[in-house]
């Protein structure tokens, strides 16, 4: 999406080989605008897969997932994650590791909002190693659902997430694909 790859080209910077701050239109202070555009890419991107459903993880994911929503004209689902207190069988939960934060936390959903034989679109902000992505898939498919397609807004190509999700046979995509960066350059993969 070159609109999204000039704003990150603009306005993003690489802290380091690892980390992108993009605080300023995606997770932070958010670009309603570009956010629309997202929505539409995403919405052209997976109509094809006949999604009934987005679910994306809190926080960051849901201004993309909103705009993708709206755009397809279906419901949306948050991924909430802290751990209930009040476990029961209306709630799935799994744990996820962020090699960012160094730190597990519990993935959680109350089954009344996705139904057996949902297809459901993930959409989130960041691709990074894939374990929050690959927790959010074992969480709809507890749930009963298929998971359709998932789509990052940027994927950082050299870490493992995207193959790894690929791997498990999962349609993967994202709209600015990182292939390396480094203190004060990005490039992305044209692929
Ligand atoms: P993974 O989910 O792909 O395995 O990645 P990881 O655990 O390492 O990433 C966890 C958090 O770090 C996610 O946000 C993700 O969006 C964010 N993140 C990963 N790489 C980058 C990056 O290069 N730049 C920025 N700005 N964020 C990155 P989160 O903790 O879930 O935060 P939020 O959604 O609540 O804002």
């Amino acid at each position: 999406m070159e609109a999204l790859k000039q704003r990150i080209l603009r306005d993003g910077r690489a802290v380091n080989e690892q980390i992108l701050i993009v605080d300023s239109f995606l997770n932070h202070q958010v670009d309603v605008e570009l956010m629309r555009l997202v929505g539409e890419a995403f919405a052209e991107r997976f109509a094809q897969a006949k999604p009934n459903r987005i679910v994306t993880i809190e926080a960051s994911g849901i201004a993309p997932a909103v705009m993708t929503a709206q755009c397809l004209r279906l419901p949306m689902v948050i991924l909430k994650k802290s751990a209930s207190r009040v476990l029961s069988d209306d709630i799935v939960q799994t744990e996820v590791f962020s090699f960012t934060k160094n730190a597990p936390y519990q993935l959680t959903l109350k089954r009344q909002f996705i139904e057996n034989g949902d297809r459901v679109l993930l959409i989130d902000d960041f691709l990074a190693n894939g374990e929050a992505a690959l927790g959010a898939c074992r969480l709809i498919e507890q749930a009963g659902a298929t998971v359709a397609g998932i789509g990052a807004v940027i994927c950082k190509a050299f870490q493992p997430g995207l193959q790894k999700l690929r791997d498990q046979g999962y349609d993967v995509d994202a709209l600015a694909k990182i292939r390396k960066m480094s203190e004060g350059t990005i490039e992305f993969d044209e692929a």
